[in-house]
């Protein structure tokens, strides 16, 4: 890592961390967000000029995993120290956040990793994809909502299919050892967090019967913080697939209650979309960026272009001359953002058609843009109404090992609870993907994102995304996995943490707690993290034309970084609950 690492003041300011010093749980969390805590950072950031400063990342030697919560890490660094290498450790992680995650982590979702052992990288594809009776005008019919409420909105899950693929190529434990803890954690239950307990109770009225049987006390209200919560219905599920693979959930007792479900809600999913449902394995697209190697997620995820693209028009117009968090460093970047996520919309499912990538990351493209970016005015785009607010639906988690083998997993059911609809007999929370297809031409989805043809509905096809997951290395050797949650936002964050730790030298923790802002080209406003920028900094980015809105919900990154003295060190956000831990 550049310079700044090692000149880095905020330790003189670090809190006790509780009994276990290698250990940042939720306590970590509650840490950051005391208010004591905060006066302390902004006092520190007075000082330095910055405005925040953090505590040091968590440490370790063997194995660091960054990830939503502490029983993920605790399930993770358990199947560490039983011999298990990083795919095993991150199967382990993904099952146990199905268990205590069932509003973003649920076995009915989907989700992309970047995977690198043994020197090679890789990207799997195990997102959802649309059942066989949809089509083009599939949702022009239909209500609203139905993309995003209730049995249409659901494709066909590919948790369970993604880790056993990646188990299967490169898993070193047996696979029925991964669900060791995650059944203990089902079947003797897990404590619930204020988070469980918030997405919980704004669900409610969503869920189907089965949703409020599963999740609701008295079908009404959401477990507390600090409840345990039992699911022996799930459990005996991973336990049936401990034993048999992924059989029992897409041709066995799980598809049938899936099915059931389903159609008992009117919807269309049917046993031979589950049973055909397919992984793929794709080439990760890479860039160089000051000095260093980056892979990032191909179609269909749009996060890999896009921040190709920004990192690209970073250069080209000198960003890094530019002084940290000032106006001027934040008016170019949202610029950056905005005309990096300009062609967004014409990507889609490469199975489906080709994708421009090409001209979309090509030097000529992509200066001719830079051309348009000034100092002095924002670029004008066509502005859109009327479009609502992002919820925190998916996750992220990244593991490492000491020797650079890493896995970059993104889940997601899409919005919270995915559709609303859980299955029958065993409590499978089905996502709501397909609200990310362009269901309907010209109108914005959930994230405000007006999507284009080439991500218009078909049989058997996957929706675009914004996933991220992203390896870094450095002359082969690599230094940081990470990923996020939080829809578009999700590639301004990612690429915002890249920038800040690559080119600013910021350590992991720094990069991330870093306040951030976000444009998604349409609609033409600059977001920026709530409470997080000094009203004049405000006052300078309006003056240059942005419209801004301060936003509470951003992408919430998680991330680990391997020292060249061979030091691991794992991070996340304090915008949210999240853990990192190792040995
Ligand atoms: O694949 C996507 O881009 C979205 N379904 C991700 C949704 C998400 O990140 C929601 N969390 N904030």
């Amino acid at each position: 890592m550049p310079a700044w690492q090692n000149s880095k003041v905020s330790h003189s300011f670090e809190l006790p961390r509780g009994s276990d010093s290698r250990f940042i749980g939720e306590k970590g969390a509650q840490v950051k967000n005391h208010p004591v805590y905060l006066c302390l950072l902004m006092l520190t950031a007075g000082l330095m000029g910055l405005t925040q400063a953090v505590a040091i990342p968590a440490q370790g030697q063997k194995l660091m995993i960054a990830g939503p919560s502490p029983e993920a890490i605790s399930v993770g660094t358990g199947i560490s120290k039983r011999g298990g290498n990083v795919v095993d450790v991150a199967v382990g992680v993904a099952l146990s956040l199905a268990v205590t995650h069932p509003y973003y982590g649920a076995l009915g979702g989907g989700g992309f990793a970047l995977i690198k052992i043994n020197g090679t990288v890789q990207a799997l594809d195990f997102r959802e994809t649309a059942p066989k009776a949809t089509s083009a005008d599939f949702y022009l019919e239909k209500a609203k909502t139905a993309s995003t409420d209730g049995p249409f909105a659901i494709g066909v899950p590919g948790i369970p299919a993604g880790l056993w693929a990646l188990h299967q190529k490169y898993g070193k434990l047996h696979w029925s050892e991964l669900f060791l803890k995650p059944i203990e954690l089902a079947s003797k239950g897990h404590q619930v967090s204020g988070e469980w307990a918030q997405n919980t109770q704004k669900t409610a009225a969503r869920f189907n019967e089965a949703g409020k049987k599963y999740f609701l006390i008295d079908r009404e209200h959401s477990y507390k913080p600090g409840d345990i919560m039992k699911q022996p219905e799930l459990a005996k599920l991973l336990k049936e697939m401990s034993n048999r693979g992924i059989v029992p959930f897409y041709q066995g007792l799980a598809a049938q209650d899936m099915v059931e479900t389903v159609h008992a809600a009117g919807g269309v999913l049917s046993l031979d979309d589950l049973k055909s449902y397919k992984v793929r394995w794709l080439e990760p697209l890479t860039t160089e960026f000051n000095g260093y190697k980056i892979y990032l997620m191909p179609p269909p995820s749009s996060g890999g272009v896009v921040i190709m693209s920004a990192l690209k028009l970073a250069q080209d117009v000198s960003l890094p001359s530019k002084k940290y968090l000032s106006v001027d460093e934040l008016h170019t970047l949202a610029e950056i953002e905005k005309l990096a996520f300009r062609g967004r919309s014409l990507l889609g499912d490469p199975d489906f058609g080709p994708n421009p990538i090409k001209q979309l990351t090509s030097d000529s493209y992509l200066k001719t843009l830079a051309s348009k970016i000034s100092s002095g005015k924002s670029v004008a785009v066509e502005s859109m109404k009327n479009v609502t607010v992002e919820s925190l639906q998916t996750t992220h988690f990244s593991v490492m090992d000491d020797k650079g083998n890493t896995v970059a997993m993104t889940v997601t059911l899409n919005g919270s609870y995915g559709s609303g609809i859980v299955s029958d007999k065993f409590g499978i929370v089905m996502n709501n993907e397909m609200d990310d297809f362009t269901t309907r031409p010209g109108e914005a989805n959930q994230f405000g994102l007006i999507q284009g043809q080439s991500n218009s509905v078909a049989p058997g096809k996957r929706p675009i995304s914004s996933m991220s997951p992203t390896i870094v290395e450095k002359d082969g050797r690599t230094v940081l996995s990470l990923g996020a949650p939080g829809g578009p936002r999700i590639i301004s964050a990612v690429l915002q943490v890249l920038y800040r730790s690559l080119q600013q030298g910021l350590d992991i923790d720094q990069a991330i707690q870093a306040p951030r802002i976000h444009h998604q080209f349409l609609p033409d406003i600059l977001y920026v993290d709530a409470t997080r920028f000094a009203p004049e900094t405000l006052d300078g980015l309006k003056s240059k034309g942005h419209v801004i809105e301060e936003a509470s919900t951003t992408g919430k990154v998680y991330g680990v970084y391997l020292s060249d003295s061979h030091l691991l060190e794992g991070a996340f956000d304090a915008r949210g609950e999240g853990a990192a831990g190792g040995y």
